[in-house]
């Protein structure tokens, strides 16, 4: 039974959320290992949609164990809310297991990082504005509070007027804020403790003894390689670690318990938020992409800029992941263009890069070099197998796979379940 990292292989919503749920009919632990309710992942069951921020997109089958590890920052209020609708759905969340060590999101995260955006004027990232950057400030500055923490009043009480001092200074100070009360924060997040106690476990040991029990277990991305902290699009970036080393670290699993690394990509790619896009396409074609591919965001309903499927950065998110295997989504949408581009280099003043370029101020210049496909203009979204697809469409699905340099195991040809093709 493998132990699979399922990640984003470009700047988040490549399907990673249909991926996982594909995957999860034969999982037995599916766990989030980084990032919060920053990420909106869909999973489409007949009529019904669902669109889930925090907690792991196994959930929908009951015999997955969902777990949130140690990497992620859990806004508890969202999460009791994300359970609340489940349950009304008729899903049982009470599998959930949220590791005591995750940092929780406060208000004054949310509040921060609304200011910090605001000051940034024409900088800014895009943030979702869910308090992520600030509450992973608090975490490697050493003033974070953890999930742990809400289970002893005394010491939550302690560390959060501690913390707040700090962080009531530099809303009015240096974003003109109203200082924060502590009383009323501790009053709502202690409200949650009873609600959440049963949840909190040694999320590490419960991962290291299913993957030894020889379970089937699920490593589940969020946001993508491009947004990744230390290897994204730096500071166009969450703050988090997206690729495959996030795993480990966010969940307390090493390295060589790992049998493989599946990177999900869209057949084209898209971006939300401020930021570098060499493959952007500001014009009608892109315009056809976010119509067809309803490229509209998960969580914050913002459209998502379109464009090019972008060789070189799928190429480099291979190579920063150890990606083994790729699931390419969304063919279908390129069912309706005439011809087919693939940035296949880059030129930047005056140099052309064929590996992702470590410089902003490279990348910033970027200009493509496209490779041209053959389309098939033929609507794909009823095919289920991958030889049924019309020839350019495999075609086209060969020539990802060989400038990616991973195979191309999975092909998603529309949001449900059965619109996935597996290639064996
Ligand atoms: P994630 O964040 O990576 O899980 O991706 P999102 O859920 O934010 O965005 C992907 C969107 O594309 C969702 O609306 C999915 O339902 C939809 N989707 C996933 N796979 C396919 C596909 O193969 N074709 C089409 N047309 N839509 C898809
Ligand atoms: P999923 O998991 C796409 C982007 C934001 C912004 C930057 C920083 O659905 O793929 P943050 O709130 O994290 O501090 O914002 O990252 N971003 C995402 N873009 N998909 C996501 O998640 C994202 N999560 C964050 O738009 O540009
Ligand atoms: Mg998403």
């Amino acid at each position: 039974m493998p132990a699979t990292v399922l990640i984003g292989s470009q700047w988040g919503d490549e399907g990673k959320g249909k991926i996982t749920d594909h995957l999860s009919q034969d999982a037995d632990v599916v766990v989030r290992f980084q990032g919060g309710n920053n990420a909106g992942h869909t999973i489409v069951v007949g009529e019904e949609r669902f669109a889930l921020t925090l907690i792991p997109s196994g959930v929908l089958y009951p015999r997955v164990t969902p777990v949130i590890g140690n990497g992620c920052v859990v806004d508890p209020a969202v999460l009791l809310r994300e359970m609340a609708e489940l349950s009304d759905r008729g899903i049982d969340p009470s599998r959930l297991r949220l590791s005591g060590n995750a940092h929780l999101i406060m208000p004054y995260h949310r509040k921060l990082d609304a200011a910090m955006e605001r000051y940034l004027g024409r900088q800014q990232i895009g943030t979702t504005k869910r308090g992520i950057g600030p509450a992973y400030m608090d975490k490697y500055s050493r003033n974070g509070i953890r999930a742990q923490d809400l289970f002893d009043p005394k010491i939550f009480r302690q560390k959060l007027e501690a913390v707040l001092k700090d962080r009531n200074r530099v809303l009015t100070k240096v974003y003109n804020q109203l200082p924060m009360d502590p009383e009323p924060i501790a009053e709502e997040y202690l409200s949650y403790a009873d609600q959440l106690h049963d949840h909190v476990v040694d999320t590490s040991l419960l991962v290291w003894e299913a993957i030894h029990e020889g379970k089937n277990v699920i490593f589940e991305g969020a946001q993508g390689t491009l947004l990744d902290v230390d290897h994204g699009t730096y500071p166009f970036v969450t703050s988090s670690n997206p690729t495959a080393g996030g795993a480990c670290t966010g969940t307390g699993i090493g390295p060589m318990l790992i049998d493989r690394v599946l990177g999900i990509a869209k057949a084209y790619i898209s971006r939300v938020g401020g930021g570098p896009f060499p493959t952007e396409l500001d014009n009608e074609v892109g315009e056809k992409m976010v119509e067809i591919g309803g490229e509209f965001g998960t969580v914050t309903g913002r459209r998502r800029r379109c464009g090019w499927l972008d060789g070189v950065a799928l190429r480099y998110a291979v190579r920063v992941s150890g990606i083994s295997e790729l699931a390419l989504t969304k063919l279908d949408v390129l069912s309706h263009f005439e011809t087919i581009k693939v940035g296949v280099a880059y030129d930047s003043l005056d140099q052309r890069y064929v590996d992702f370029p470590r410089q902003q101020r490279v990348l910033y210049n970027c200009h493509p070099v496209y490779d041209e496909l053959p389309g098939w203009n033929t609507d794909i979204s009823g095919v289920r197998t991958f030889e049924d697809l019309p020839k350019e469409a495999q075609a086209y699905v060969e020539y990802v796979e060989e400038l990616a340099g991973a195979p191309v195991t999975i092909v998603s040809v529309g949001p449900s379940r059965a619109a996935t093709l597996v290639r064996t």
